[in-house]
């Protein structure tokens, strides 16, 4: 067993996971890694050195090079990056290439604990993690939350076009050979497409706090 206690939240996209992933690190004083992010600057990088994110060498290339300090860089946050994203996160050897810096910051988060979000972290990268949910909702549901959101940051696009990015990212991170997108077996499911980011967390909590509680009694005494 490791120290580290890990909560492991993956999700479908704009499903609110990354949001929960948060306010449950500051809940419980744990560290927080966006493995999402992660993805996203290898795709980043694929495009700024002129590649396409389907070129399997370009994107490995990219991936063994990336540097985890800038995840939190705005040029990651648009859907062209997404995009790209979910077509280089389907190459193995990208995938094999941030599995260690994942299970490191698992291992070692300087907390007592991390909660990691993206699509396999419950699965394959911290199959053993001492809570995981699974977070979903209703295909329109997240779209419109996401046109929301990229409408607040000043980046209007049209709803459908939204709707319709979403649906092939999900479709071809639920039918890549690795590590495609599902729930782990032991995974509590979150539906939020009726709930506010508020009671989703509250659900949240609800479903991990007792998971959360038993792991730190076991490492006390252990
Ligand atoms: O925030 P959102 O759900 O829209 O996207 P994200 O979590 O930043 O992930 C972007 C893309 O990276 C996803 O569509 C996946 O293809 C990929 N990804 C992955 O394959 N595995 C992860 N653990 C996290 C993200």
């Amino acid at each position: 067993m490791r120290d580290s206690i890990v909560i492991a939240v993956d999700g479908t996209a704009a499903s609110g996971k990354g949001t929960l992933a948060v306010r449950l690190a500051d809940q419980f004083g744990f560290a927080h890694l966006d493995s999402g992010a992660l993805y996203r600057l290898v795709a980043l990088n694929v495009l700024r050195a002129g590649h396409h994110p389907a070129d399997e060498p370009g994107a490995v290339a990219a991936a063994v090079a990336i540097d985890p300090a800038s995840i939190n860089s705005d040029a990651l946050r648009t859907d062209e990056i997404a995009e790209a994203a979910s077509i280089v996160a389907a190459f193995p050897r990208v995938r094999a290439a941030l599995l260690g810096y994942q299970r490191n910051f698992a291992d070692n988060p300087g907390r007592m604990g991390a909660v990691i979000d993206g699509r396999d972290i419950g699965t394959v990268v911290c199959p053993g993690a001492d809570a995981k949910l699974f977070v979903d909702a209703r295909v329109e549901v997240r779209a419109h939350r996401r046109w929301r959101e990229l409408e607040q940051s000043g980046r209007p696009v049209s709803e459908a076009a939204v709707l319709a990015d979403i649906r092939a990212r999900d479709e071809r991170d639920r039918t890549r050979p690795t590590a495609p997108l599902r729930p782990a077996p032991d995974a509590f499911l979150l539906d939020t497409s009726e709930l506010d980011i508020d009671a989703a967390f509250v659900a949240a909590l609800a479903l991990v706090k007792p998971r959360v509680e038993e792991a730190l009694r076991t490492r006390r005494r252990g």
